[in-house]
């Protein structure tokens, strides 16, 4: 560990260099300082805030704005930023949704989701007999899909109103010059050490000799060249030249199947945002190939009809009510859900409310549901991740669930290009029946082909008041994603929460199979009783999602909140 004054020394020394060459980062009078930061959970703010998992981050989101940038730009500054600052989820070898709304009311949904590779096959992750690996859609080289991070933030890029060149530099500026990690940082690289050392094949930042501790500070210099080559040859920095070298040099030392081609030929999409009315709120979110919009239409119109701001929060009732919605809506994404340019996904039927009645017409108020005898309805038509919030004083609001999909992905590092590959070839059906890392299954509908994008459970979302901004929110969570979105909006409008509040009370979760309801620790009790009794299975678990949101209240101010269970952030002025 570095010594305190020469910390400051170091701090000062960044300050200046800051001033001097990336004017854009310095906000509210003061330059971003990587070594000495605190994260900041909730803040109402009059312009324009950003909620991240990182306060970096954040803060590099909140300066581009105050430096002349628009919430696009934000968003865009802050993932590259998380890519330096939070490895285990921020990414530039993942993929991701962005969904935006203009002050015109125009809505924008940008999908740059991993795509299987040309060399992929139905059955490349069963053996011999049949049976999937437990391992090889997981960890290593074959566990990656294309990366699109890159190719969405240019795609980006169209809405935004500042250079690239600016938005990168300060993610350039934390991967050459370090900053200090926290304790929750140093314990998850620690705990993947080995995993780092088996996959990757060079030598790696993110591994150094001895444990990480609070404090240390992470230089990752081969990570600011892959920035800098982007800063200078914009997408094709990524999807081509050195770093497309670097990439498919990586996947032949370890039997990966991602070539130079399927680089070249990626491409970001744009996908029209799924809206629908819920009690006198307009809901936006992200359409397939993410399951996740269609997940809380499908849930919150099956309890639309009931009054469950009258119940009581997370009274057995109302929690009963929400848990039997969300096992049937999460039946019909094991059928019916894939990437739309593959799958006839049904999505008309499943929005709307005449299928919600349908799917409701066995709910008994008083039982628990049994998985086992409740399908997929009838259609004729043939943990990591993390999202970020933002907002600015124009009123666009954007909303980014961005991934490698398991913590730190493939944890394979690409060599000479200092960033990690995402593991996204797990959330495809590597064979019906066969439950994926999340307990999700699928079949034909989430097939592997090449060129295909694997089914996603992110689900950034927007919501509007009299049509008016009202909430910008999403999660990390895998299958929990949009369990957490649901609930946060019932919170919000079943029962009148702030923001904080909507996303920071326990949670619960329901995904049809396994037939159980799984309650973080600090869940109610007495609930939780009442549930069993009612022939609920109920298991304890974990923190559910890391939600950030920011809500408009009406003096015009930005609620702005960043998740407890994380070293989640805000920043804004
Ligand atoms: O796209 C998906 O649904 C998953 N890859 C998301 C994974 C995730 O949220 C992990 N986070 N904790």
């Amino acid at each position: 560990m570095r010594k305190p004054i020469l910390l400051s020394l170091l701090a000062i020394a960044f300050v200046v260099a800051q001033a001097q060459t990336v004017p854009s980062i310095v906000g509210a009078g003061k330059a971003i300082d990587p070594y000495h930061y605190t994260i900041v959970k909730k803040a109402d703010y009059s312009k324009a805030s950003v909620s991240s998992a990182h306060p970096l981050a954040s803060q590099v989101g909140a300066a581009i704005m105050k430096a002349g940038g628009n919430a696009f730009d934000a968003a865009v500054a802050t993932q590259l930023a998380l890519a330096v600052v939070y490895p285990a989820a921020g990414n530039i070898g993942g993929g991701g949704f962005l969904l935006a709304r203009k002050p015109n009311g125009e809505l924008i949904g940008i999908d740059y989701r991993e795509a299987a590779p040309e060399k992929a096959t139905r059955d490349m992750y069963l053996d011999k007999n049949g049976n999937v690996s437990p391992t090889l859609s997981l960890a290593g080289h074959l566990a990656s899909g294309i990366p699109g991070t890159v190719a969405g933030l240019f795609a980006t890029m169209t809405y935004a109103k500042l250079p690239f060149r600016q938005l990168v530099q300060p993610a350039i500026d934390l991967a050459e010059k370090g900053f200090v990690i926290t304790e929750r940082e140093a314990s998850s690289l620690n705990g993947t050490r080995e995993a780092f050392l088996k996959n990757s094949t060079r030598p790696t930042a993110l591994v150094k000799e001895g444990k990480w501790k609070a404090g240390d500070t992470m230089v990752q210099k081969e990570l600011g060249a892959t920035l800098k080559r982007m800063q200078k040859d914009g997408a094709s920095g990524f999807y081509g030249g050195e770093t497309a070298k670097l990439i498919v040099e990586e996947m032949q030392r370890g039997n990966g199947i991602i070539g130079l081609d399927d680089l070249k030929n990626y491409t970001a999409k744009l996908r029209i945002p799924l809206q629908f009315e819920y009690r006198g709120h307009q809901v936006i979110s992200f359409a397939p190939p993410s399951s996740g919009g269609l997940l809380i239409a499908q849930m919150l119109k099956m309890i639309e009809k009931y009054p469950v701001g009258s119940y009581g929060f997370q009274s057995p009732k109302a929690v009963q009510l929400m848990i039997e919605a969300e096992r049937r809506a999460y039946a019909d994404r094991a059928e019916f859900m894939g990437d739309p340019d593959f799958f006839k996904v049904p999505v008309k039927t499943l929005m709307s409310e005449a299928y919600a009645a349908e799917r409701m017409a066995d709910y008994n108020p008083d039982k628990a549901g049994v998985s086992s005898s409740i399908k997929a309805g009838q259609i004729k038509e043939s943990e990591q991740t993390t999202h970020l919030s933002v907002m600015d004083a124009a009123g666009n609001m954007v909303s980014v669930t961005t991934t490698l999909n398991g913590g730190y992905g493939s944890r394979t590092v690409v060599g000479g290009a200092g960033f990690l590959m995402n593991n996204e070839m797990d959330d495809f059906s590597a064979k019906p029946g066969v439950p994926n890392m999340y307990g999700a299954y699928g079949g034909e509908a989430n097939a592997i082909v090449p060129g295909k994008r694997m089914l996603s459970s992110m689900t950034p979302t927007l919501l509007l008041k009299n049509n008016k901004p009202y909430v910008v929110v999403g999660t990390p969570g895998g299958t929990t994603i949009p369990t957490s979105v649901y609930q946060a909006i019932v919170n919000l409008v079943d029962f009148n929460m702030n923001a904080d509040d909507a996303i920071n009370k326990p949670k619960f979760h329901h995904q049809w199979l396994p037939d159980e309801v799984a309650v973080e620790r600090d869940f109610n009790a007495e609930t939780k009783k009442q549930l069993q009794s009612m022939g609920y299975k109920i298991t304890e678990r974990g923190g559910i999602g890391r939600t950030e949101a920011i809500r408009v209240l009406s003096n015009g101010k930005k609620e702005t909140v960043a998740d407890k269970r994380g070293d989640d952030s805000v920043a804004g002025f």
